[in-house]
Formats: C-alpha cells, structure tokens, sequence
C-alpha cells in the first residue's frame, strides 16, 4: 500500500522509546493488513536531543514536526536534565512543538475500562462506566503569558513573575471546539475558570455564554470555579461530559481525572490546530504519563496511552474510525482476556512486560479478522 500520510515520531525520554517500540508494532501490522499506511520519519525530542543538539528541540526537527500530517510523541524529561537552565529543559521541547504548532486544543478523555474499575483508588461504582472528556487550552494562559520571569528586587528580595491572559479569539476558539465535541457525545459541556477572583475567568465565562448563546444552544451550558471541578471530580465525576478550561486548570484538573481511572499508563491525549483551507489541522498525540524514568529500560511501562493515542491520531487526523476502533477494541480485548503491564496489576491477572503487551494487542488486532 502506497504511503500517503506523513507522521513524526518523537519517542523522547525514559520510557518513551519503549512504548512507541510498541506503536511501531502496531503500525507494521496495519501496514501488512489493511488499507493503512504510514511514511513514518523518526526524530529526537526532549532530553536526548539536548544530548545531541544541545537543545531539547532541534529548528530541524520543529521543521519536520510542521510538515508532518500528524506527530507521535511518547514522553520527556528525567532526573539527568532537571539541573540544566530553564531553556533547555526537555519540557521545553514539548512546549515549543505545542506553541510552534499553534496546537491550541488539547483532547484529554478520561475513560474507565469496565476490566479496570477496581484499579481506581475510587469506589468502583463512582468510576465504572465514566467517559468523560477534558478540552484544556494549550497554547495560552499563564504558560505563555508575559511579563513573565524572576527579577531581583532593590531591597534585595527576588520576584517571580508570571501573567495570566487571554484573548477573546483564544476564548472562542477551544469554546467552539468544545462546543463541537459536546455535540458529538453528550450534549453537556461544562466551562470551569475561577471568575469569582480572576477578570481573564469572567471574561472566559462571558465568551462562552455569549458563543452558546449565537452558536450552540443545542448543547447543555454549566459554568463551574475550578476549585469546586476538582472537588466534584472525585465526588461524583460521572456528572460530567466534556469539560473546558484552561491551560493551567486543565493541567491540574486532567491529572485529577486520570487518576479516576486508576492508571495514568492508560490515558491517550490529542492536541489539534486550527483546520486549514482543506480540513487539515495540525496535530500532536501523546500519552498523559511522563517518562517515568525509575522504570525506563526494565520492559516493565504500560505501552496502553501511546496504543490509545495512536488510535486517536487515526480517528481525528486520518478518519479512520473503522481502524480507530479496531484497535481501542483490541485493547478492551487483552484487559478483558487478564492481561495486565505492573501499573494496573491486580491479583489473579496476569503479569506483561511492555513489549508482550504491545504484541498481545497486535495478536488481538488479528484475532478480530482485518
Ligand atoms: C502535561 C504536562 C506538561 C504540562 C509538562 C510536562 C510541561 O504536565 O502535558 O500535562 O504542564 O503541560
Ligand atoms: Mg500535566
């Protein structure tokens, strides 16, 4: 099958390569057994390419990341670059590809496999059944805002300094994507900011009342502070359907809501552009896991979230649902049949390294008969 669809891997750091060892399995097999294939280009991105370039992002490999249709990422980062200056940090790498790439929409499902809802630290009938689907704004917000920075002081102390700001486009355009998702589950979206302290909350509060109000009065409206989201996310998550919010509260709040679902090893994410003139939308997968660079190199990473993000990447960047779901069923299939990598093992399952996990997926691929 000819390659016409171009995509990055960016393994990255400490487990990073291990799990994308296992997409790759799963991309030979697609390539071999259906209608899907790749022109895959491998590069460096985070600590190891500090390493090499001296930068955790080389211009080539952002060149590459703006070409390519859609980018892999596995993970970044690790105890031997946490000294290195701010701007070299392995962060800085996933950073510049997110701002670089204007991916604006970051897609953080929070889904609790039916085989997996004793693994919460939640009770299972809080968790069992939860789909729900947290749209964080990635590129502004106090991550990007200016002023930013740590000054010194004439009376000898030092100040940090970072800006929380947002734009009405900015606003407007993760509402309407959130909008769009809502629509396409079900029909509920809840907008969380912090609008009884911060005037960027009220204004993000009053962009999406009034977008609702023009665009999509269809979808059910709730407003939400972020400290009461987190709240209500461990008491009764099941409330909610899609959430939007912003960068920084969907950083927080998404990590609140993998662990819902009792491993962080299982949770894919998107994070998409705006389309362009033809449809075509830059486009970012990865894992929600770091590097996790205390098991890297033992076999032992759960190669789930990168499988799933694969899959997501065939679902929002190819449109291949009938593949996409092919492979979120081969997943369902292995966890159902007892298999377990050592982040959700639970007695009585059986114990994987990460490289069987990636072929059982693979052989459960098959078995279904594409
Ligand atoms: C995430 C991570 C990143 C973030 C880090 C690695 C910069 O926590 O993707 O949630 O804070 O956005
Ligand atoms: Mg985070």
């Amino acid at each position: 099958m000819a390659a016409n669809r171009k995509l990055l891997i960016l393994a990255g750091d400490g487990i990073g390569p291990e799990v994308m060892g296992q997409v790759k399995q799963v991309i030979n097999w697609m390539d071999g057994h259906s209608a899907v294939s790749f022109d895959v280009d491998e590069d460096l991105v985070g600590g190891c390419a500090y390493d090499k370039h001296g930068t955790p992002l080389a211009d080539a490999t952002m060149d590459k990341a703006m070409k390519a249709d859609a980018v892999l990422l596995g993970a970044v980062g690790g105890p031997k670059w946490e000294k290195l200056p701010f701007a070299s940090q392995p962060e800085r790498g996933l950073l510049r590809l997110r701002k670089d790439m204007e991916l604006f929409a970051n897609l953080r499902p929070a889904i609790v496999f039916d085989a997996l809802a004793d693994a919460s630290t939640l009770k299972r009938d809080l968790v069992a059944g939860l789909d729900i689907l947290i749209i964080r704004e990635l590129t502004g917000g106090v991550y990007f805002g200016e002023p930013r920075g740590i000054t010194q002081l004439p009376n000898g102390e030092r100040r940090g300094v970072n800006t929380q700001v947002y734009d009405t486009h900015e606003i407007v355009r993760i509402g309407r994507v959130a909008f769009e998702l809502a629509r396409k589950r079900d029909g509920r979206l809840c907008s969380v900011e912090k609008a009884n302290v911060m005037e960027s909350g009220v204004l993000w509060r009053e962009e999406i009342t009034k977008l609702h109000a023009a665009e999509y009065s269809d979808v059910k409206l709730s407003h939400m502070y972020a400290d009461n989201c987190a709240m209500q996310l461990v008491r009764a998550p099941k409330q909610f359907d899609v959430i939007v919010t912003d960068n920084l509260f969907g950083d927080v709040l998404s990590d609140c809501a993998a662990m819902l679902t009792g491993s962080l090893g299982m949770l894919p994410s998107a994070s998409l552009g705006a389309a362009d003139a033809t449809g075509r939308r830059k486009a970012l997968y990865e894992p929600v896991h770091g590097s996790a660079p205390d098991i890297a190199g033992t076999n032992k990473a759960n190669p789930l979230a990168t499988i799933l993000s694969y899959a997501m990447m065939l679902r929002y960047s190819f449109d291949l649902a009938s593949e996409a779901d092919l492979l979120e069923a081969a997943v369902r299939d292995v966890l159902d049949a007892g298999y377990r990598t050592a982040d959700i093992m639970q007695d009585g399952k059986k114990l994987l390294t990460c490289t069987d996990m990636g072929a059982a997926v693979v052989e459960a691929m098959a078995k279904r008969g594409k």
